[in-house]
């Protein structure tokens, strides 16, 4: 998906509110960082370390949070903290690398550990007075991860808390509430992580704003009529939730100016095309136009068995169903995008971090690469639950909040072999039958759904020999589909979804239950 950079105006700054600015040393876990400071419901938002001082003074900071980095401090071209920071006179909490150069910045001395410190630690707390460990026993565990050791403090700071191996666990200066934690807090290793985060917002930092959804939608639908004054807009709809809050939420900055495109490629699961025209028409009564394109893709799609094929065919397919519509509404001039945060973040990565690629994704992101119009991503600054409960808030029916992640291409990807009308026919009706099975676990999975394999095999029903289809279903674990596991589902699940997939389904004579995590196979078959 294509993202905005972090440093465009942001869409919910127009009012001030108290935000924490992490500074993004190039850790695994900032994301995680940001996660858990919006947990403890303040504002916060990620920029790179070397973001123009301007941006962060633009944000207003109440404090800071410095985070890890995979870089040792004292090696030549080690990224450093700006100057301004500490000219700042804000709260400061430095997280690994983040303390290790606040330390450095400050006068005190770091330098490669002999011992690479990994994994978990007893911290033991030796100020126990100190705000930062209020609430918290004097040993618990914390999770470490660091080559570089603090061994001499600037003036001012002392020591907080230490391990077994780190003399300098925790350090501050109290005075000018500049605290560094070598462990991190983040994690959920860290056994009273969140509380250490809790004690530097409020009471560290003394932040006493709630962030909530209500106010985040004031903003928003300020800003949004701000950006767009009198144009018009488009949103391309994909059925999903992101694009549904996104388009939602503008729409009530600027009524029936907006205009959502719902490519509908035929691709989608049994009864999801009717449920979402009846969301945005009937009940958030949307300027909605329904493009009933099924038969184009499937022409497209004719014959195409290679997955990475699909892929290509259907994203260009959206992409000029898209831009065919959107041009015969006349003024348009922004293009409402569904882009979530971890998007935002993520599109940082430097490029030589990223690893193969193993799909082309489609989504309803990539748009304005071909297309002239501004960019409005109201949802740019939100994690997914929070989109979630952004629908919510909004009105959005729960079939369309709660839609687990499917993917653009849609069916396409989960009909292995070549797409018909027939195949597709026979695969939605063994997902639906699948789903209301397993939506009966006390334990919903993340994500399941049936493939249509391209086997067939030899069965027995009544006292005839059949020679049908084989379907597989896939259910997994997963925070974030980045890695995942397959899911326990009950025996009585599985053998229910079999029973009536093979008596229910016409073609079908053999169900399997796909037992592979990932890494090594991927959560879709292809
Ligand atoms: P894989 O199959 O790569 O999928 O393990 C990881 C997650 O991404 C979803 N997925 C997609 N989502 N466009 C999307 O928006 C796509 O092209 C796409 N392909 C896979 C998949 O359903 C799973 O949740």
């Amino acid at each position: 998906m294509k993202s905005s950079p972090v440093t465009e105006k942001p869409i919910a700054d127009t009012p001030a509110q108290e935000t924490v600015v992490i500074l993004d040393f190039g850790a695994q876990y900032s994301q995680l960082i940001a996660r858990r400071v919006r947990e403890e419901q303040v504002y916060s938002e990620v920029l790179p370390y070397d973001a123009p001082w301007s941006e962060v003074e633009r944000r207003n900071p109440s404090a800071f949070i410095l985070t890890g980095g995979p870089e040792s401090v004292v090696a030549p071209g080690a990224p450093h903290i700006p100057p301004q920071l500490l000219e700042a006179g804000k709260p400061v909490l430095g997280i690994c690398y983040g303390m290790q150069d606040l330390v450095r910045a400050l006068g005190g001395t770091v330098v490669p550990g002999e011992i690479r410190e990994f994994g978990k630690a007893e911290l033991v707390v030796d100020a126990v007075h100190s705000p930062l460990f209020d609430g918290l026993p004097t040993h618990s565990q914390a999770w470490m991860s660091h080559g570089d050791t603090v061994t001499e403090l600037p003036e001012g700071f002392q020591t907080l808390a230490h391990t077994g191996t780190c003399a300098q666990a925790a350090v501050g200066d109290p005075s000018r509430h500049w605290y560094g934690v070598q462990f991190h807090p983040e994690v959920k290793h860290t056994e009273h992580g969140k509380r250490v985060l809790h004690n530097f917002l409020r009471k560290v930092a003394g932040i006493s704003e709630r962030w909530e959804m209500s106010s985040f939608i004031e903003r928003s639908v300020e800003s949004i009529r701000v950006q767009i004054g009198d144009a018009r807009a488009v949103c391309g709809l994909s059925g999903g939730v992101d694009s549904a809050v996104a388009a939602t939420l503008v729409s009530r900055a600027i009524g029936d100016r907006l205009t959502c495109i719902f490519v509908d490629h035929g691709l989608l699961r049994q009864d999801e095309a009717r449920q979402v025209v009846e969301a945005f028409r009937d009940v958030l009564h949307l300027n909605l136009v329904h493009v009933d394109a099924g038969k184009r893709f499937l022409t497209a799609l004719a014959r195409v068995s290679d997955p990475e094929e699909k892929r290509r065919i259907i994203g260009r397919e959206f992409v000029a169903v898209f831009e065919e519509e959107a041009q015969k509404i006349p003024g348009v001039e922004f293009l409402v995008q569904g882009t979530l945060y971890p998007d935002v973040i993520e599109s940082k990565t430097p490029a030589s971090k990223a690893g193969h690629k193993i799909k082309t994704h489609h989504n309803v992101g990539g748009l304005p690469e071909i297309m002239a119009l501004g960019l409005v991503e109201p949802l740019k600054l939100l994690f997914k639950d929070e989109v979630r409960e952004l629908g919510r808030q909004l009105g959005l029916p729960a079939n369309i909040v709660n839609r687990q992640p499917f993917p653009g291409p849609g069916l396409a990807v989960r009909v292995l072999g070549a797409v018909t009308t027939e195949r597709l026919d026979v695969l939605r009706r063994a997902d639906a039958i699948a789903r209301e099975e397993i939506e009966k676990e006390p334990d919903v999975p993340w994500q399941y759904f049936a493939v249509l394999t391209p086997l067939q095999s030899v069965g027995v029903m009544g006292d005839g020999r059949t020679y049908a289809n084989m379907v597989a279903i896939r259910a997994v674990t997963s925070d974030d589909g980045m890695t995942a596991d397959w899911a326990r589902l009950s025996p009585d699940a599985l053998a229910r979804i079999a029973t009536r997939i093979v008596n229910e389904v016409p073609g079908v004579n053999r169900v399997v239950y796909d037992i592979t995590s990932k890494p090594p196979a991927t959560i879709e078959w292809e």
